[in-house]
């Protein structure tokens, strides 16, 4: 239901003609719709949707449009030359976001193309496959650590567990106090973005003004780029071969056609370890929470890991694992850890009928698309079963993107997926997780969708 300060206009069905703009709620002057955003972020996305498949919304500084139809969800994917990724330029003010300028997710254009192809190879299935045993490792050395009867903060361990098997596979070697520097400028990252407890006043500082939160920020971003700059240096002086994706990228210094300077190896090192790190934790964390509300389903996939599985899992093994898989494909569905995906129209176009005119942001919420009735069947619901490939079949392509879709799309999606098809069967073979916090905690949308509070459970090893 839309309450009274976002009611439709009269007449915005969403059904515009070629020209009209689109219809949205009224904001605050200045503020736009910030205020209505941070109080709930999810919710606010669900009454936007009231007013049609393409909406206006306003921040401060920005013009926005949120597209909630799969076929429109396309056409800005695929839209490359009318849709570009949005640089964040109106927040670099306000949200210090110059961690990778040259890595890939902040590249544009030919310089992006160059960068995906020569990087694209490295997460190939084949490539992949060497690192199965760093994932296995560290999830027997995360159990192996837990105490029958323990209490865990499941977010933290996973956060642990997917940065240890990410610092394994970019530096083939044992970071020791390292990768403290590593979590610590994860961690500030992830507070920077989540902007649910700030004051208004607050979200219009710069960051440049030195408040607690900037400073602290400051000091482990600092912290962290020295570390990845060792790190690059004493590789450079050891010319011992070690199988990761540090070794891969300085490989392609001998490619004629291409060479990375230590900017760039420094830019993708960061970028993977962002982009990589909080994701697969998110989803491993809410898809463990689904399995705890639903035994049956849990079971299910203890069956299949001791069914396929005679030790620890293979690149061999995953495509046996379905029901893993479905279970995994269901959790991205409803909490989609990117959240959302950010655009920008680089020139005037039209979308749904709409006028969008050139500079534009387009928002496109994965988590409402995701739950929208019109392309599942009581949305709401955990269903790994709705992943079968012969219900998926009539489902329009964009109305499940977890991991985007068109040039952009996840280039670590393989690996995640193998993550998570590592992890979710050793565990379901070797533990029992008991929740002891809310079922159903609220969820914030920050650098990734997380949940508003701890998802604790207790430890049961039979
Ligand atoms: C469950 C885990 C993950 C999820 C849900 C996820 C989700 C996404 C999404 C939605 C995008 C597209 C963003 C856009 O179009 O604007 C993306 C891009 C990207 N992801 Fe992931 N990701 C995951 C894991 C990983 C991992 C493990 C890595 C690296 C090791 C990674 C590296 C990247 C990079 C570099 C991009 C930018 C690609 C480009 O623009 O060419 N991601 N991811």
């Amino acid at each position: 239901m839309v309450d009274d300060d976002m009611g439709p206009e009269t007449g915005a069905s969403g059904s515009g003609g070629t020209g009209d703009l689109p219809p949205g709620p009224d904001g605050l002057p200045i503020l736009g719709n910030t205020h209505q955003y941070i109080k709930q972020p999810i919710g606010f996305f669900d009454e936007l949707i009231e007013y049609g498949d393409v909406v206006h919304c306003e921040f401060p500084r920005i013009d926005a449009v949120a597209v909630f139809h799969p076929d429109y969800v396309g056409d800005v994917l695929l839209g490359q030359g009318t849709y570009e990724r949005w640089n964040f330029d109106e927040l670099k003010d306000l949200l210090d976001y110059e961690i990778a300028p040259r890595g890939l997710t902040f590249t544009r254009g030919d310089e992006w193309k160059r960068q995906r192809h020569f990087l694209q190879p490295m997460f190939g299935l084949d490539r992949l496959k060497g690192f199965s045993s760093a994932m296995t490792t560290a999830t027997e050395r995360m159990i192996a650590a837990w105490d029958d009867g323990e209490e865990l903060v499941l977010n933290e361990e996973f956060s642990w567990l997917t940065l240890s098997i990410l610092t394994n596979s970019l530096f083939d070697f044992d970071l020791g106090e390292r990768r403290q520097v590593i979590a610590d400028a994860a961690d500030e990252l992830q507070a920077m973005a989540d902007m649910s407890g700030l004051s208004a006043v607050e979200l219009l500082l710069p960051s440049w003004i030195p408040t607690h939160r900037n400073r602290r920020y400051s000091r482990a971003m600092d912290a962290f780029d020295a570390t990845v700059e060792t790190l690059i240096e004493e590789r450079r002086a050891n010319p011992e071969r070690y199988d990761d994706f540090l070794t891969m990228m300085l490989e392609k210094e001998d490619d004629h056609e291409y060479s990375m300077s230590d900017e760039e190896i420094h830019d993708h090192l960061i970028t993977f370890l962002i982009a990589g790190h909080e994701t697969t934790a998110m989803a491993l964390t809410f898809t463990w929470l689904l399995l705890a509300r639903n035994p049956e389903a849990r079971e299910r996939v203890e069956t299949e890991a001791k069914t396929v599985l005679d030790g620890p899992p293979t690149a061999a093994h995953l495509s046996e694992l379905t029901v893993t898989e479905r279970v995994a494909k269901e959790a991205l569905r409803l909490y989609p850890p990117a959240g959302m995906l950010f655009r920008e129209a680089v020139e005037e176009t039209e979308l749904g009928g709409y006028r969008i005119p050139e500079g534009t942001k387009i928002l496109l919420p994965q988590f409402t698309v995701h739950t929208d009735d019109r392309w599942f069947d009581a949305p709401e619901e955990f269903r790994p079963a709705r992943f079968r490939s012969e219900r998926s079949d009539d489902r329009p392509d964009f109305a499940y993107f977890p991991f985007g879709g068109g040039p952009h799309q996840c280039i670590g999606m393989h690996f995640a997926m193998m993550e998570l098809k590592h992890i979710i069967p050793i565990l379901a073979r070797r533990v029992d997780l008991e929740l002891v916090s809310s079922p159903t905690p609220d969820v914030n949308m920050e650098l990734t969708l997380q949940p508003a509070e701890d998802v604790r459970m207790r430890v049961h090893k039979p």
